[in-house]
């Protein structure tokens, strides 16, 4: 084993977005581009002499070979131990799991999350801190100023640790210890729900199924699932983790998540129906022929967390992204707790989470989670609702209801009629020259009348972190309507081609009679008027959005 010093020359493409650097595997497959970044990673967090760092990836395409570079480097860049999931595997609340469990310096989690995979696919990698959660902003400009200037990285050359194989081996004088991807994990799933109430419910009769989307999250729902709570095998589809997530576009959402929605839409539907993405932060819910959006899913958990062991004793507060609905918000105000508004992205929770001031975070974007972990948690949504069901079945002696646990919610605190429209793969200047039209233009909407609407205020949206006062800007233009409806318009900051404009529309109905309506059609009238201020169609030629959530 040789101690290599590799000169290098910066990329000038190493900013990392929402969640990370993402892009193409052939950018990654570039001589010294994984490495540069790397190399950044260590020199920005600059770990103390023996540190231990926890290490996996979504198992997508390149996460081997990357995984055996990253250790290389680790072994001569101060690290004295890496915990690697077992073939590489760990699932991003897993490796947040283990980061906080084993009290780890941070880690390392390769992943482009719900983006498709394989060798024309994208790949990831982005850095959590020591308290589990994805690196803050301050770090990840760090980290993207050392890629602008760097010069050199180091590495060892030495044979490959043999991934697939739970152990501990030497690479120099850094211990690798490959540790089982699940079990770590899945102990504290049972901490949390009471195993007893789901398992029961799953033996009355109640029939789930899970779509892995031959993502990461397969072997952690055959174990917890399957094994641990005594559901019958097929309650699970797409177990088997594929680096290509078996061609499909790992995104648990009505679009692409088909396979499973034609099963809830379909004959001899099941009760229950869920999803996770590429790396299993993410999830959807849904009941027979029923579909559950995150934001409600937000305040149906939060409403009823105290029926679930962990969460038994109340929450100290909920915090929800801007775009994300306001059904949490009422749900809070009920209980009598904080809500807080934060700019899109999991991070901006982790300081609210450590302060000790929420217990539970959701997103829009199909992202729920609380403080056991510092990253949102599909396969832990999935319990929180298995697990409210069950009391829900003890509750009323009778088969319990996805969609009447919902319309009884919306009966309680009236119905956030939502949904989001994202216009994909739109060339960038003419997305950004449609935000800039929107940013130049809403100030001039104040008291405009659309219809029956009318505005109330506009503005960009910027957040102060109530912890440790860092300001964001620029995270969103929001359109409030005086009957709290509204309309957000954002780009994305996740994708790896093109832009993608995101128009969030939400409507607020306190009239039960109304709570049947389709989205679509109770926003009807909302969708125009986005499309008229955006000037969408002058501007890029589109008006129908690719997906529809
Ligand atoms: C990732 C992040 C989320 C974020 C989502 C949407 O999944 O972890 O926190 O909400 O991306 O980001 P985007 O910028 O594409 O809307
Ligand atoms: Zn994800």
């Amino acid at each position: 084993m040789s101690l290599q010093r590799i000169d290098t020359q910066p990329f000038d493409d190493q900013k990392p977005g929402t969640s990370g650097l993402r892009k193409r595997v052939t950018v990654f497959q570039q001589a010294h581009y994984l490495e540069n970044f790397v190399q950044s990673i260590f020199d920005t967090v600059n770990p103390p002499a023996g540190a231990t760092l926890t290490l996996g990836g979504d198992g997508r395409y390149f996460n081997r070979e990357a995984i055996q570079i990253i250790l290389k480097m680790a072994a001569v860049n101060g690290f004295g131990r890496v915990l690697v999931g077992q073939a590489g595997i760990l699932s991003t609340p897993a490796a947040s799991c283990i980061i906080r469990k084993y009290e780890t310096f941070g880690g390392i989690i390769l992943s482009a999350s719900h983006n498709p995979g394989g060798p024309d696919g994208d790949f990831g990698i982005k850095y959590n801190m020591p308290n589990g959660g994805p690196a803050p902003e301050k770090i990840t400009e760090a980290i993207y100023t050392n890629t602008t200037k760097i010069t050199q990285y180091s590495l060892i050359e030495a044979d490959d640790i043999p991934l697939d194989v739970i152990g501990e081996y030497d690479l120099a004088s850094m211990k690798v210890q490959v540790i089982d991807a699940v079990a770590d994990y899945a102990e504290l799933m049972t901490s949390l729900f009471d195993f007893n109430s789901i398992r029961s419910l799953l033996a009355s009769g109640f029939r789930i199924k899970f779509d892995a989307m031959h993502a990461v999250t397969g072997p952690y729902a055959r174990e917890i699932f399957i094994n641990q709570l005594g559901a019958p095998a097929d309650s699970i589809m797409n177990a088997v983790p594929l680096e290509d997530f078996g061609g499909g576009h790992p995104d648990p959402n009505l679009t692409y998540a088909h396979e499973l929605v034609e099963v809830i839409y379909g004959k001899h539907a099941p009760d229950f129906g869920a999803a996770s993405d590429g790396d299993g932060d993410r999830n959807m819910i849904l009941g027979n022929h029923f579909f559950v959006t995150p934001s409600d899913s937000l305040a149906i958990l939060a409403a009823n967390a105290k029926l679930v062991p962990g969460y038994s004793k109340g929450l100290a507060g909920i915090a929800r992204s801007m775009p994300t609905s306001a059904a949490a918000d009422r749900v809070a105000k009920a209980l009598g707790i904080p809500c807080y508004e934060t700019p899109t992205g999991w991070k901006f929770f982790g300081n609210l989470m450590d302060a000790g001031k929420v217990t539970l975070c959701g997103e829009e974007s199909f992202g729920t989670g609380s403080n056991h972990v510092r990253e949102k948690d599909g396969l832990w949504a999935v319990l929180f609702w298995l697990n409210i069901l069950a009391q829900q079945e003890v509750a009323d002696n009778e088969k319990p209801s996805v969609e009447k646990l919902v319309k009884a919610h919306w009966l309680k605190y009236g119905r956030n009629v939502y949904s989001r429209h994202d216009y994909e793969g739109l060339p960038s200047t003419a997305a950004s020259g449609v935000i800039k039209h929107i940013q130049d233009s809403y100030k001039k909407l104040t008291g405009a009348q659309f219809g029956r609407y009318i505005v109330k205020t506009c503005d960009d949206f910027g957040y102060t972190d109530p912890v440790d006062g860092s300001i964001s800007l620029n995270q969103g233009v929001r359109i409030l309507f005086t009957d709290d409806s509204r309309i957000v318009f954002r780009l994305s900051g996740t994708g790896t081609e093109g832009a993608t404009l995101r128009i969030y529309l939400e409507a607020y109905e306190p009239d039960a009679s109304k709570h049947h309506l389709d989205a679509q059609v109770a926003l009807a009238e909302m969708i125009k008027i986005a499309l008229e201020i955006s000037e969408l169609k002058k501007r890029t030629g589109r008006d129908t959005p690719t997906v529809i959530t």
